[in-house]
């Protein structure tokens, strides 16, 4: 069985994301200092992988110039792009039909923003050695209802798959679909082409009803879905600090300082932080868990911990701000307290 292509569904909106994706699709936010997908694309090339498609609707010209500009990357990438999304599951049949599979040929999916730090190499194993239609790596979780639940037998073999619960009666397991599926030729054939539908709540219960065999890889892996501000801004720290493993970082740091920032005398950048080219930490600074980005300033004095700050974006001197999210082009004259989010352009002062 050939197993060489894969599609990454990356054409999500990102609403609980804003105002990150306000002007960028969620899965090109950079991680670590590179976009969510480049990491993934460079994970699957160090399994074989030498084809990949990004399923894009959502903003799809940022995909493409990005990949106009990117040369890191060893592998064939296209841009296959949805008028109209299709779903996850529309979205496979789509960018499988681009891809043109043999017979016997079988496909990488992963979900465009997950960072996870499973051992491909093992799923791709345990499926082939199957001979089974298809795999999904599982998880377990304490607080399972936000994914998509899959029960498995003492074989592996998937028994039911139910997205998002909606009532605790419903919550039979911890264990979770983590985002990775290899799927067969024969099972991509089971979606109906132009068709939107999603491949959680309608193609793999369907799967199953037929009696399609699928496997669950089952693992306790590194797994964060970084859909939300706060575990966006955490994924990146863990990507520095190699409490996640990426090709693309070639080794454990307390921060990643651009060549091209200043971080002044006396100022302390630790916890996995990115300051980004052209950004400027003042003098005796201290900042911890967080993304500074390109051209923002944080002040002599600030004290800033698991925080995103925007591009273009300043806080004054000597504030303390704890797990805010600054979008870019603001002036934070004022603290603000955790859990609050500034949209673009906006400048707090106190009247
Ligand atoms: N091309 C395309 N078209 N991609 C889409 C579309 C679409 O219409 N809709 C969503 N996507 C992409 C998103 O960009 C994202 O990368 C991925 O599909 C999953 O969508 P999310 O919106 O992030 O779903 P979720 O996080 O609520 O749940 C999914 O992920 C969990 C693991 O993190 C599900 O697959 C759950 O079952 C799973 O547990
Ligand atoms: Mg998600």
């Amino acid at each position: 069985m050939k197993l060489t292509k894969a599609i990454l569904l990356v054409g999500g909106e990102g609403t609980r994301l804003r105002p990150l994706t306000l002007n960028q699709p969620k899965p090109m936010l950079p991680v670590a200092g590179l976009p969510i997908t480049a990491h993934q694309i460079a994970k699957l090339v160090s399994v074989g992988v030498n084809e990949v498609v990004l399923a894009t609707s959502y903003q799809a010209a940022v995909f493409s110039k990005w990949l106009a500009t990117q040369d890191y990357l060893d592998a064939n990438i296209s841009v296959v792009v949805e008028e109209n999304p299709l779903g996850t599951g529309g979205a496979i049949r789509n960018a499988a039909d681009y891809l043109n599979l043999d017979e016997d040929e079988s496909v990488v999916v992963l979900n465009g923003d997950v960072l996870s730090g499973h051992n491909l190499a093992n799923q791709i194993t345990q499926f082939k050695s199957s001979g089974w239609s298809a795999s999904i790596h599982l998880v377990t979780v304490t607080n399972p209802a936000a994914f998509g639940l899959v029960p498995t037998d003492k074989d592996a073999r998937v028994l039911a798959f139910l997205e998002k619960p909606t009532s605790p009666e419903q919550i039979i397991t911890n264990q979770i679909n983590a985002g990775c599926y290899l799927l067969s030729n024969q099972v991509i054939r089971q979606i109906a082409p132009g068709t939107p539908c999603s491949v959680e709540r309608d193609v793999f219960p369907k799967l199953l009803q037929s009696n399609f065999a699928i496997a669950g890889y089952l693992d306790d892996s590194y797994f964060l879905d970084l859909g939300t501000p706060y575990s966006y801004i955490q994924g990146s720290a863990d990507l520095v600090q190699q409490n996640v493993y990426s090709p693309l970082i070639e080794f454990k740091q307390e921060a990643l300082i651009h060549p091209d920032a200043k971080v002044a005398e006396g100022a302390v950048v630790y916890g996995g932080s990115v300051v980004a080219a052209g950004a400027e930490v003042g003098k005796d600074a201290v900042i911890s868990g967080s993304v500074l980005e390109n051209n923002s300033k944080v002040g002599d004095g600030v004290q800033l911990f698991d925080s995103y700050l925007g591009k273009n974006s300043r806080i004054e001197n000597q504030l303390s701000l704890t797990r805010v999210v600054i979008g870019d082009d603001c002036l934070i004259k004022v603290e603000i307290p955790p859990g609050v989010r500034v949209w673009p352009n906006v400048t707090l002062v106190i009247e």
